[in-house]
């Protein structure tokens, strides 16, 4: 009997690639697996731990079958797959549309339904498809489909992960295919430029995103402090503030994108984790009815929008959930005219405020709530309908 809310709401878990790129192995999914349960990040509903790229041997087996590398993974991955679900966890991995993953690994392509198969046997509960070695000579959106119905017919359910970077179009066809999530941008760097950019670059996509097919803005870079391995993601120039970070949490969460963590959970600060597992900001990512956030323009209208705005996301039980974000480098004050949201004056209807990062009542507001929010940092709240 297959699991029916199998991808309702935005995926949560653990993702390999932002900090360890190549350098995995069991020892250390391991370690994340504990401290999932742990530090708590499994009650605040992260599910998923995911291997990414560089798991394999370069060749497949004789049969044609993908083998794990055995120096990174001594006890294969069926044994690793065991390990996560004995912690009531899943396990999630990675594979490719084109004939190599994005590192030089063998891809899926043409072995789709012998490697879902596969997959299906070690146990595997989520599928990170990448897009690199694509022949130019077939769509993307077939390829997709394929690992699509490959997965459905496995025998389990396997929570499929499109990751072909928003490029062809991704928006028009990838619900119809069967994915779950799909990346809708490139990779995210650990920088304050590359959250802004990925934002922005989102916010005429929200239309696409909801139920069962989220739109997915990148694994989160919350906690990394230039961390990786790796120089694109940001070892040398990477980074950010403890303030960038939550706002980067924030416009994930209020947007519906995935909430992977990248960073080495191993090594968190108490910051990170108060961002990491803030329940009130999980509520609103994880609101049943999976809605996507619309953007208000602050008045005045001359106000350059693009740095400074508001999204508003309507949540399953009538509440609102509404962020003011400054992506600014200078301090603003964020004016929001409550009839932007549906709620004219003459209804005598308040809305009564409640911070998402403060957990506190701020109080109840007519017609106009107008915070100042410092330089790259946000408000969320949750407001609710009173007479
Ligand atoms: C692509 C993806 C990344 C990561 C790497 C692995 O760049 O977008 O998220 O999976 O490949 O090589």
């Amino acid at each position: 009997m297959k699991e029916k809310q199998l991808g309702l709401t935005p995926a949560m878990g653990w993702n390999s690639w932002n900090t360890f790129t190549w350098d995995i192995n069991e020892q250390l999914i391991h370690d994340v697996a504990d401290k999932f349960i742990s530090e708590g990040y499994k009650d605040a509903g992260y599910e998923y731990i995911v291997i990414d790229d560089c798991w394999s041997l370069k060749e497949r087996s004789k049969e044609g079958k993908l083998v794990a590398d055995p120096e990174k993974f001594p006890s294969g991955m069926k044994a690793l797959a065991d390990y996560i679900h004995d912690k009531g966890l899943k396990f999630g991995m990675y594979s490719c549309a084109g004939t190599h993953t994005c590192a030089g690994y063998p891809g899926s392509f043409e072995h789709e339904f012998q490697d879902a198969e596969l997959f299906a046997e070690w146990g595997i509960d989520y599928l990170k498809y990448d897009y690199c070695f694509k022949p130019r000579y077939i769509s993307g959106e077939l390829l997709y489909k394929r690992m699509s119905l490959a997965l459905k017919n496995s025998g389990r359910d396997i929570l499929f992960s499109a990751c072909n970077w928003g490029a062809d179009n991704v928006y028009q066809w990838i619900r119809e295919s069967g994915a779950h999530m799909y990346r809708s941008t490139g990779d995210i760097q650990d920088n304050w430029d590359s959250i802004k950019n990925l934002s922005v670059s989102q916010l005429d996509k929200e239309c696409y995103t909801g139920a069962y097919c989220h739109n997915d803005m990148d694994m989160l870079v919350v906690g990394m402090y230039g961390g990786s391995n790796n120089d694109f993601i940001g070892s040398k120039i990477g980074g950010c503030s403890d303030n960038e970070y939550k706002t980067h949490f924030s416009l994930w969460s209020i947007m519906g994108s995935p909430l992977m963590i990248g960073c080495d959970i191993r090594k968190a600060n108490q910051i990170t984790k108060d961002i990491l597992l803030n329940q009130d900001i999980i509520a609103i990512n994880q609101d049943i009815e999976g809605r996507g956030a619309y953007r208000i323009k602050p008045e005045p209208q001359w106000f350059n929008a693009d740095d400074a705005f508001m999204l508003v996301k309507t949540l399953t039980n009538g509440d609102l959930a509404i962020g003011f974000f400054n992506l600014s480098d200078s301090q603003r004050e964020l004016s929001l005219q409550f009839w932007d949201m549906g709620l004219p004056y003459a209804s005598g209807i308040s809305l009564s405020m409640y911070d998402c990062w403060e957990h506190k009542e701020i109080g109840v507001f007519k017609e106009r709530y107008a915070p100042v929010v410092p330089a790259h940092d946000c408000i969320v709240v949750r407001a609710k309908l009173v007479k």
